[in-house]
């Protein structure tokens, strides 16, 4: 009798948290994984986590479920890995249609995370080189925290996407090796650099590296952890025109806080565009894409470059897009269905959030972003960061009017007195016990209740070195925005956002009661 393949068989929700590093393992104990997220829905918690994960929402998880049973149907090995390979391809061509790129026909390999991606990426363009590479990395101190392995081809965790166990920061074989430049947006002494000094870093790095006989991945910055952007593009162009070909563009845009046009922008520019459904769009942890222009396609589909054998410890083969068919190393079978499941969540968030027409996408943006401003102002010891690299300060580089040219992550200091700002050390335990309920815990006791029973999850604290404590940050997500419109009316209502400018409320008198109590205590 025929029977469903063995990576078909897990629930859902551990599905879910398959495909992927270790990031997405749950604690069996908070039924969290790393980043305080549930692959169930999480309803009971206040979430403006967006810059880190979030936890799947309901919708989501339905769409996840729906995919699910219907791949359940298939009843042979044979059958169900060709539905994979097309479901993958339906994704990635879902996924352009959506963000309004299709017509481009950009290139789609989808991953498990944005560090999956940035590694994919790298292999691509890694494997087509024949001089020394260097990956210089604008922003070094604002991407994600296994960039610097990810982008020189190393192993950045210890699990891979299929399940391999490998050494973190070893060689992924088949990788040439690779040099690492990072260019931090702040000085040694915490200070943010200027716009200027950061463009001319870049240039003097490149100049340097490609006198040097050196072929350069140059990774743009669009947006960081905390919503910067960098270099300018008219450095980029500079660049390209001193350069040419020396000098490879990829972009990580992973946040996804920018507008169809800019994507579009850079991919005619012919950069690589690094994307995850999981940032801005909410979806659950973690999902990832990188996407080529299509005159790169064009050129991959003519060649015999292989890419590095290693990368069949993070894709299985189904995955592959046909324009890579054939420079792939032999791939194994899928053994889940993770990471595909959490791009159709992701997609889900897309939708609803693009089904509200744009004037009203960014009239509700605006709306919201003003009221997390008068709420941060009745907290006079959560004092928002201002950058001269946010991207929407920025103004020449051809800003999309939504996403782009508005700040949808908020970061902030904690102030602590005795020691002007909580130590990143305090400010990742206050994370921590924000996202629990303290009814029991100590650090609960003297809490309202209301607060104290209620789960809060916010961004990751990012260290701003140098005795300058941690960005905590508030975000703006796509949720926030789609919960907005009625599905079965279409009626587009901002009441919505009262409830959530309250649930924010609750989570600024939380992170003030605990920041109080840990300062008293250090
Ligand atoms: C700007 C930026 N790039 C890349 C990443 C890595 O993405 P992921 O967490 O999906 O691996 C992050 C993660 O926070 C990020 O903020």
């Amino acid at each position: 009798m025929p029977s469903q393949p063995r990576w078909l068989l897990h629930p859902t929700a551990k599905q879910l948290t398959l495909g992927g590093d270790a990031r997405l393992i749950v604690d069996p104990e908070s039924g969290l994984n790393r980043y305080g997220c549930s692959p169930m829905p999480r309803d009971e918690a206040f979430s403006f986590a967006s810059s880190t994960a979030t936890s799947i929402s309901r919708h989501g998880y339905e769409a996840a479920c729906r995919l699910h049973d219907c791949l359940f149907q298939d009843e042979t090995e044979r059958i169900a890995e060709d539905r994979l390979h097309d479901v993958t391809s339906h994704l990635a061509s879902t996924l352009t249609r959506t963000l309004q790129i299709d017509t481009r026909k950009p290139g789609v390999l989808l991953s498990a995370s944005g560090t999956d991606s940035q590694m994919h990426a790298t292999a691509i363009v890694a494997c087509s080189e024949r001089s020394p590479l260097v990956s210089v990395v604008c922003g070094s101190d604002e991407t994600g925290s296994g960039t610097p392995y990810s982008v020189t081809g190393r192993h950045f965790d210890g699990v891979t996407a299929v399940g391999h166990i490998v050494e973190k920061g070893t060689r992924i074989q088949g990788f040439p090796e690779i040099q690492y430049l990072g260019v931090p947006f702040r000085d040694d002494r915490g200070r943010n650099k200027s716009p200027e000094e950061l463009d001319q870093e870049v240039r003097q790095a490149v100049a340097h590296s490609v006198h040097r006989g050196y072929v350069v991945l140059l990774h743009l910055m669009d947006q960081s952890k905390l919503g910067c952007m960098a270099p300018s593009l008219n450095l980029v162009d500079e660049l390209r025109q001193r350069f040419g070909d020396a000098v490879q563009v990829i972009v990580d845009a992973c946040q996804l806080r920018l507008d169809m046009e800019d994507l579009a922008t850079h991919l005619d520019r012919n950069h690589i565009v690094l994307i995850t459904g999981s940032k801005f769009f909410t979806g659950p942890p973690f999902s990832g894409a990188s996407l080529y222009p299509s005159s790169m396609v064009e050129r991959w589909s003519r060649t015999n470059h292989r890419l590095p054998s290693g990368l069949s410890n993070y894709l299985d083969r189904c995955t592959l897009p046909d324009w890579l068919a054939r420079a792939t190393p032999p791939l194994p079978a899928p053994a889940d269905i993770g990471m595909r499941l959490r791009w159709t969540a992701a997609l889900e968030e897309m939708s609803r959030y693009f089904a509200i027409p744009r004037s009203e996408r960014i009239r509700l943006l605006d709306d919201f972003g003003l009221r997390i401003k008068r709420i941060l102002d009745e907290y006079p010891e959560l004092q928002p960061i201002q950058s001269p690299h946010q991207r929407s300060a920025i103004n020449n580089n051809g800003q999309g009017p939504e996403l782009s040219s508005r700040p949808t992550l908020i970061p902030f200091r904690i102030a602590a007195p005795g020691h002007d700002t909580l130590p990143p050390e305090q400010a990742g335990a206050l994370y921590q016990l924000l996202n629990q309920e303290l009814t029991q815990h100590s650090m609960g006791r003297h809490m309202p209740h209301d607060l104290s029973s209620r789960a809060c999850h916010i961004g990751q604290p990012v260290p701003l070195g140098n005795g300058l404590g941690a960005a905590m940050r508030i975000s703006i997500g796509a949720r926030i925005i789609a919960g907005c419109r009625d599905p079965e009316t279409s009626i587009v209502d901002s009441g919505f956002l009262k409830v959530e400018e309250e649930k924010l409320r609750t989570v600024c008198s939380k992170i003030q009661f605990l920041a109080r109590a840990i300062t008293r205590s250090i």
